[in-house]
């Protein structure tokens, strides 16, 4: 398998720390936000991964990572020209992904304190389909909702950033896929805010009772606003895995 980390954006919440960096640049503990992602997938085995982000920080990610040799693992870098979504983002990973080849998608600023090899595990042996991480929180508003099915065990439908959230979880930054995602991409249609989402991508998975979810064990945030970049700066302490 394969890993994405997707580190673009124009980190909105974090301004005015973001006019002169990319969000997961920016200190967490000792290190720079995203060696947390790429040690979490090497220590769960993954070796190959790719990092889509825009022109401007290219440079930042090549300094602190460079081919990826000192961190155990190689990586490819792909250029997001413009904001245009999450979904259009993976897009760009997919000359770098070999045919039959599964992928775990992680957003960079996504932090979890558990290792990830049970999902990758999990994943490795899901024949079909994708999967989603849930995660309970005390505002799901902030998130894309899982809404699930009358006997509670599938997800039917996700809805991203709830007024009325269905349950009280959201979805992780952390999407498993077939290759086949590639084709839902390409049916995907832009949203009201003109960016193609991952929403939406994991909607056409459950319509069709292909996605599958489990619940992360330990601590995880996504660190996009001041509070939770402080906080994962207190639990993580800038140790790697
Ligand atoms: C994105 C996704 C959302 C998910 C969140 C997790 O939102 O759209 O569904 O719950 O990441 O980090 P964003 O943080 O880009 O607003």
């Amino acid at each position: 398998m394969k890993a994405v980390i997707l580190a673009g954006g124009t980190g909105t919440r974090l301004k005015p720390l973001t006019f002169w960096t990319n969000k997961h640049l920016l200190p967490v503990g000792a290190y720079p936000m995203i060696c947390y992602g790429v040690t979490r997938l090497r220590e769960a085995g993954i070796r190959e991964i790719v990092i889509v982000t825009g022109r401007d920080a290219i440079g930042g990610f090549s300094d602190v990572l460079g081919s990826g040799r000192d961190w155990g693992v190689s990586i490819v870098y792909r250029v997001q020209e413009e904001a245009g979504g999450i979904a259009q983002a993976l897009e760009l990973a997919r000359p770098v992904i070999g045919p039959g080849e599964k992928i775990a998608v992680l957003l960079g600023d996504n932090l979890f304190e558990k290792p990830l090899t049970p999902y990758i595990q999990a994943f490795e042996r899901q024949r079909e389909g994708a999967m989603v991480l849930l995660y309970p929180v005390d505002d799901p508003r902030r998130y894309g909702v899982p809404r699930f099915g009358e006997d509670g065990s599938r997800i039917v439908r996700i809805e991203e950033k709830p007024e009325h959230p269905p349950s009280n979880f959201s979805v992780t930054g952390l999407y498993f896929y077939h290759p086949d995602v590639f084709d839902i991409i390409e049916r995907v249609k832009p949203s009201e805010r003109g960016e193609m989402e991952i929403t939406d991508v994991n909607n056409a998975y459950a319509a069709v009772q292909r996605l599958e979810h489990l619940t992360v064990s330990g601590w995880w945030t996504d660190a996009g606003t001041f509070e939770s970049l402080e906080e994962a700066g207190r639990r993580l302490k800038g140790t790697l895995p």
